[in-house]
């Protein structure tokens, strides 16, 4: 069995080949069996899989199950029984309807986290400006807290403390590691919008440029260290921006309408997300219902290694193309 390699093949009989203890998570969107007349849809003896799943899986692996509905109770019910344990449920807010005809329109679907063993969370940071999607409440909430600095002494000298103390130790390959998209919306032309994109994005190079303040031997694993006054709300406000924030268990990502090739495509920043909880870089991660490719897209992105199963050849095809595509820019 190669690794990062995608197999136009049936998972049920691809995954015997897997050697046992090889995989270290197991991230997958099976046929949901609810959308009728979709050649997606296939039934697949549901216990036999997941007993494969257990097998090939490091004794702390991950299994990350996307589902909806009965199915998607069902197959957590199996996992538990196979000796699985429950460890988290991830809500995808997708900021789209489904379908319009439904009583209650669905803008989400259910992802739940299950382990082996004592696999635990990773804690993960999530960029300022990607972690406040579109909740420009709270953007302005933190914009009146950080006004509010300049009429609170205590506050303000938190804060210039914590920026003397922590921005010149910005850890670069944590920044790179994440691999931020370019996010939508700034005009160049404004700078205020570009201080906010760089706060997201990086800054772009200058002719000067300072090595030495990137590796401090004080900064701790978050790069941070001095004297952040725990609590005090402005310096989190700032601390956030400058750091990320914590992951939540709602991920607002919203789906690429336009581009997609695979009618229940999922967004590659998702799987990134979900697979920063759940892998280290060089992790296996196993895909047996692959679709479009965006989990073998997502590894390549942030350093995972992947195997992938896809049945049928439109879909495996349109794949395939996708994944060659990323690789192609990544080797130029
Ligand atoms: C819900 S879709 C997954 C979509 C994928 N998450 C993405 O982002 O594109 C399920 C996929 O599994 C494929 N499939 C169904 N039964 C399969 C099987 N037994 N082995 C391998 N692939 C299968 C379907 O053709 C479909 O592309």
């Amino acid at each position: 069995m190669d690794i990062n390699r995608i197999y136009n093949e049936d998972c049920q009989e691809g995954i015997k080949r897997i050697p046992d203890a090889s995989v270290d998570c197991i991230i997958t969107d099976p046929p949901y069996l609810y959308l009728k007349g979709q050649k997606l849809e296939r039934e697949f003896d549901e216990r036999e899989l997941f007993k494969e799943f257990k097998r090939v899986l490091q004794p702390d692996g991950f299994v990350v199950l996307f589902g909806r509905g009965t199915s998607f109770y069902r197959w957590n019910v199996i996992l538990s029984q196979l000796g699985f344990s429950f460890k988290e449920e991830v809500i995808w807010d997708k900021s789209y309807i489904t379908s319009p005809l439904l009583a209650l329109l669905r803008v989400h679907e259910t992802i739940s986290i299950s382990s082996l063993g004592k696999g635990s969370i990773n804690r993960v940071k999530v960029p300022y400006i990607e972690a406040k999607c579109g909740d420009v409440a709270s953007v302005l909430q933190d914009l009146r807290r950080m006004k509010a600095i300049l009429h609170n002494p205590k506050s303000l000298k938190a804060v210039e403390d914590f920026l003397i103390n922590n921005v010149a130790s910005y850890d670069l390959d944590r920044v790179s590691g994440y691999n931020v998209s370019a996010q939508p919306g700034f005009k160049n032309e404004d700078r205020c919008a570009a201080v906010v994109r760089a706060m997201s994005d990086g800054c772009t190079e200058r002719s000067i440029i300072r090595t030495d303040l990137y590796k401090d031997e004080k900064a701790n694993k978050q790069g941070l260290h001095g004297d952040m006054k725990i609590g005090d709300r402005s310096c989190n406000v700032i601390s956030s921006m400058e750091c990320g924030m914590n992951e939540k268990s709602i991920i607002k990502i919203v789906r690429d309408h336009y581009s997609a090739i695979h009618p229940t495509q999922k967004p590659v920043r998702l799987i990134e997300r979900l697979l920063a909880l759940t892998t280290q870089s060089d992790d296996v991660v196993l895909d047996p219902f692959i679709g479009s490719c965006s989990t073998a897209i997502a590894c390549v992105n942030t350093n995972r290694k992947y195997i992938g199963f896809e049945i049928d050849k439109e879909y495996y095809d349109a794949g395939i193309k996708r994944l060659n595509e990323v690789l192609c820019i990544r080797n130029e």
